[in-house]
């Protein structure tokens, strides 16, 4: 039952694979942007809910709440610089997709400004979700698995557990992937 118990980072390292086939439909959408061919409106009308549900409430609410909450606590403060800081590329991701969204309007009108404003934030929330993802595989899971015992992560597997189950009812997975899958054909579409 408990099989991720000796990895409790290795569904959440499962889930950043879908996040980043999200990041690479947008690396090819703000491509495209820059040199003029615009991905259709709906492209990005699928990608802010893809983004808001499956990587930012449902991925990043089990980091930012259950994990890093349970970290606080254990190590007394000694981490507090490293999750304040994940914390902070949460926060800012949220702000990105929040800007992209209120331009996409006035960028399906072509709107230059609207269609510059959902470029910068479109390049900014690539970047900082990138690097976040990538410190996060590489540098912050690695040190999570070492500093946590097999008690401690079959706590946390639980906790993620019946979180999941939670907010699996009010976000169902399958509309996330469906998000998804709508993305990377709508930013393959060309138009002439
Ligand atoms: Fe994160
Ligand atoms: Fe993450």
């Amino acid at each position: 039952m408990y099989r991720c118990s000796m990895n409790i980072t290795q569904t959440l390292v499962d889930e950043h694979v879908l996040i980043l086939k999200g990041l690479e439909a947008l690396r090819i959408a703000r491509d495209k942007i820059e040199r003029n061919r615009h991905p259709p409106k709906l492209f990005f009308e699928k990608a802010v809910p893809f983004f808001r549900n499956y990587a930012d409430q449902y991925h990043h609410y089990k980091e930012e709440f259950l994990m890093f909450g349970f970290l606080a606590r254990k190590k007394e403060g000694t981490l507090d610089l490293e999750i304040g800081a994940l914390r902070h590329q949460h926060e800012k991701g949220r702000q990105f997709l929040t800007r992209l969204e209120r331009s996409i309007n006035g960028y399906g009108m072509e709107n230059e400004i609207a269609v510059t404003t959902l470029l910068e934030n479109l390049a900014s929330f690539i970047a900082v979700l990138g690097r976040h993802i990538f410190r996060e595989d590489n540098l912050f899971f690695p040190m999570v698995e070492q500093e946590l015992s097999l008690d401690e992560k079959t706590t946390l597997f639980e906790q993620f557990q019946l979180e999941e189950q939670a907010l699996r009812k009010k976000l169902p997975l399958a509309n996330c992937f469906e998000q998804l899958e709508e993305m990377e054909k709508l930013v393959a579409m060309e138009f002439e």
